[in-house]
Parts: structure tokens; sequence; C-alpha cells
């Protein structure tokens, strides 16, 4: 079957405009994702992949399923399509000498008291980062699962979230980590298949993580705060209003004391920092003042 072939800029054709802003504003009402129009050939590269498993002939039939009443399931395969979902072991990795050095101390003795402690990677992707946490949280409290701590790990993207649950990564992905970690929390992948090169977390870690599907921008439901909550590379795709709102949903789901950490290009705007203050690169202390009420803050 041939397939249209996506336009060669983001200028295109009426037809292709209009074809982009349909497939554009789903992003934006599903999942917060803002695709600016030089995209475009990005968008239509990855639908064209979407048109050929469906067996449809070109965008045009592509947009009225997406559109139509049985578009629904389409349309999240759609968003799996189109997030970015780059990410790597102890990536930004001052974030996690900074858990080290000065969050765990504390938090380890919290922990041994039989206190509740929980840790969320909102936008997990395929897994590094709740595993990153897990073990270095693991070589701090060799005794973490004996302790009441978890790990949620959640992701709108239900295929990155397999590979995650999976937790099954080629050698190359491992090379962040230190000679330490790669022999006390991977084993040789099971199975005929492996030639080697691949390797499976170690049951420990899986066990101290729950990874969970969940839109951002949908009620959370989850009824307890959180000690640390990783946010790192998502809002970065969202519109000003929606990254407003997360942070106030985030105020609300931080306790008073824990920690937020953002991306390297995401920042708190000021008149946060009285809720969640500065306390090192991209990394925010929640405080107990009340946040800044946005307009479009939604109950969550
Ligand atoms: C670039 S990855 C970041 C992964 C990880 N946090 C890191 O920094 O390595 C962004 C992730 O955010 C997820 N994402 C995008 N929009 C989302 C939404 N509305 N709700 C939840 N997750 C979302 C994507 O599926 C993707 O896996």
């Amino acid at each position: 079957m041939t397939v249209a072939h996506p336009p060669p800029n983001h200028e295109g054709t009426t037809r292709e405009r209009r074809q982009f802003e349909i497939i554009a504003s789903i992003a934006r009402t599903d999942a917060g994702l803002m695709i600016p129009p030089e995209k475009a050939p990005m968008v239509f590269a990855r639908i064209t992949k979407r048109i050929r498993r469906l067996g449809l002939a070109d965008p045009e039939e592509y947009c009225a399923l997406v559109l139509g009443s049985e578009g629904a399931t389409e349309r999240r395969q759609l968003i799996s399509a189109l997030t970015t979902n780059v990410t790597g072991f102890l990536r930004e990795r001052h974030h996690f000498d900074f858990l080290r050095q000065n969050i765990l101390p504390d938090l380890t003795t919290r922990a041994k008291r039989g206190e509740r402690i929980r840790i969320w990677s909102a936008g997990c992707s395929s897994g590094p980062e709740p595993y990153s946490t897990a073990m270095v949280l693991l070589d701090a409290l060799p005794d973490a699962l004996d302790c009441d701590i978890r790990i949620l790990a959640t992701d709108i993207d239900a295929q990155v979230l397999e590979v995650a649950q999976a937790g099954c990564y080629g050698i190359g992905q491992l090379a962040p980590l230190p000679d330490g970690y790669r022999k006390r929390f991977f084993q040789a992948a099971s199975g005929s298949g492996n030639r080697g090169d691949r390797f499976e977390v170690a049951p420990k870690l899986r066990t101290l993580i729950r990874f969970k599907e969940l839109n951002l921008l949908a009620p959370w439901p989850m009824r307890g705060t959180f000690d640390l909550i990783f946010c790192r590379n998502v809002v970065i795709y969202f519109d000003q209003d929606t990254q407003m709102d997360l942070w106030s949903r985030f105020s609300g789901a931080c306790k008073t004391g824990g920690h937020l950490f953002l991306g390297h290009s995401e920042r708190l705007p000021q008149a946060f920092h009285v809720a969640f203050r500065p306390v090192a690169t991209t990394t925010y202390l929640r405080t107990p003042a009340t946040p800044p009420q946005h307009p479009t803050c939604k109950e969550s």
C-alpha cells in the first residue's frame, strides 16, 4: 500500500495544514502537548507509521478515524506516537547527588522509624528515572524493602510503561551507571534471544516501584502526599496554563519538607517560590506556605 508522504516542510498544502491542526489540537486537549507548526514533518512521519499499521489510505482517513466516535483507542495510540520519551539512567545526575547527600540522611532515618515514605516519578517514560531513584535509595538504605517506602511511577504512554515494567535494558543504556550499581541491581536477561547484551533489573528494585498509567491532566487518584516528586522533562512540552495548573497541583501533592525535581530546561515561576523554595539546580523544597492559586486550576 502506498501512503501519502509527509510534507517536505511545515508550510504544506491547505489540506495538510488542516490535518496538522486536527492532530495538534488532539495532542493539546488530550495530553497538554504543544506542537508548533515547524514540527509538522515529525507529526506526519509518526502518523504515517500508524496509517500503515491500520491499513488506511492517507492522513485524511486517519484524521476521520481519530475524530470519529470510534476514535478513542486510536487517540491514545496517537498520543503515544507523539510523545517524546527520551530518558536515561541517572540522567541529570546532580539530582541524584543532591538526593544522596542532602535528602536521604533524614529520609532514611524517618523510614527506619516506621514513617511512610512516598516518591513519585511523574512522566517516568521507560523506567530509568524510577529505577535510578530506587538504586540510590537502596544504596543508602539496604533494608528499604522492610520499610514503608514506595515509588509510584506514572506515564500517559502505555507503551513506554510496558518497557518500564519489563525492566529489561540493553548494555548501552546501563553505561551511565557505576560498575557497582550494574553488578548489584542488574542480572543477565533470561530468554534464548539474549546474546549477553541485555540486562534486567533485580527483583528488589521492582518491589519498590508501582507503574501506573496516568495522564497528568486528568484527576490524580492518589490520596496521600509525596516526599519526593520527580517531574523532569515533561512540562516543557505543555502550554503555560497547563504548567501553572500543574505547579498548583504539585504543591498540594508534595509534603511540607518534601522536594520537587524538574528537568534542566524547566523552572518554577517566581510566584511559586514561596511554596517551593529553590534549593539547588531545578530542585525545590516545599515550605508550609500556601502557593498562589492559578485561575485555571482544576480540582484534583
Ligand atoms: C522526555 S520523557 C521524560 C522521562 C523522565 N522523566 C526523564 O527526565 O528522563 C517525557 C515523558 O512524559 C510523558 N508525558 C507526556 N505528556 C504526559 C501527560 N499529559 N501525562 C503524563 N505523562 C506525560 C511522555 O509519555 C514521556 O514518557
